[in-house]
């Protein structure tokens, strides 16, 4: 398949976006494949089979683009709760999902990374996630990345551990602990902070998501349901933030 190519500012200007209106990190609860499945009388994994062509859509869309990055939450630590059945499915699609897109993610010169635990996924699907995160790592192109097995709550309990070891070994001072120490012991450590927050299927909660990154992020919320999520909806989400006004905090620039 060929790779499309980037959106030139003409391309953008028509499709109602304007390049320096773009934000740099995206980042998408992608929600509703179980729905969608129901409201057609088929199992749930029938849902997330089609949520992958989502992904791929919005993959290639978010990369022609030219975003900085793109954070899709894919498995949150609380989704262990689901039924077996449903989880073993879920991680055959992750796996298949790492392995059949290699050859494209290097193609559209994409890093692909990820965020989360990395002990409680089968080591044989984890062996494949890191060789696709290997074999794209000095890709130059947008930065891919999957939130698995990621809960925020978890990641910053993670980050007080090991600020609390510095502490306790005397490498560090506790009034020198600022937000950036913080972030630097996030899963995060490194990225920019998500602009944009995209949500589907409706749901107006964030569900354990970036909790310390989303602080000034835009939220977007879409009733579309995740697998019918392509192209025009995201074009929707980004002329949207475009039109936003970011304050953090201050007064409205004339
Ligand atoms: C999102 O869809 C995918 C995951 C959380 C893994 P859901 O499976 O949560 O779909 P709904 O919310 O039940 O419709
Ligand atoms: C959020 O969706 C997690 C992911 C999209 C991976 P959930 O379906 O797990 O969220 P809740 O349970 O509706 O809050
Ligand atoms: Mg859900």
């Amino acid at each position: 398949m060929a790779v499309e190519s980037p959106y030139t500012s003409e391309q953008l200007e028509s499709l109602g976006l304007s390049p320096d209106r773009l934000p740099r990190h995206v980042a998408i609860i992608m929600d509703g494949n179980g729905r969608w499945a129901q409201n057609r009388g088929l199992p749930r994994i029938e849902g997330h089979r089609r949520g992958v062509e989502s992904v791929r859509t919005v993959v290639e869309e978010a990369a022609r683009l030219g975003l900085e990055q793109l954070t899709l939450y894919c498995f949150s630590s609380e989704n262990w709760k689901r039924p077996r059945i449903e989880l073993d499915l879920l991680m055959s699609l992750l796996q298949r999902y790492v392995v059949a897109e290699r050859a494209e993610i290097m193609r559209q010169d994409i890093r692909f990374v990820t965020i989360g635990r990395t002990d409680r996924i089968h080591p044989r699907i984890f062996q494949e996630v890191n060789a696709t995160i290997e074999l794209s790592r000095d890709n130059p192109g947008m930065k891919l990345c999957l939130a698995l097995d990621y809960g925020a709550r978890d990641e910053i309990v993670g980050a007080m551990r090991q600020i609390a070891e510095k502490v306790r070994a005397g490498a560090l001072d506790p009034a020198a602990i600022d937000e950036e120490t913080i972030s630097s012991h996030l899963f995060t450590a490194g990225m920019v902070d998500p602009d944009l927050v995209i949500r589907t299927a409706g749901e107006m909660r964030i569900s354990n998501f970036l909790l310390w990154q989303i602080s000034y992020a835009e939220l977007w919320v879409t009733e579309t349901l995740w697998p019918d999520f392509r192209q025009p909806e995201l074009f929707s989400a980004l002329r949207d933030y475009a039109g936003r006004e970011r304050r953090f905090g201050g007064l409205k620039t004339v």
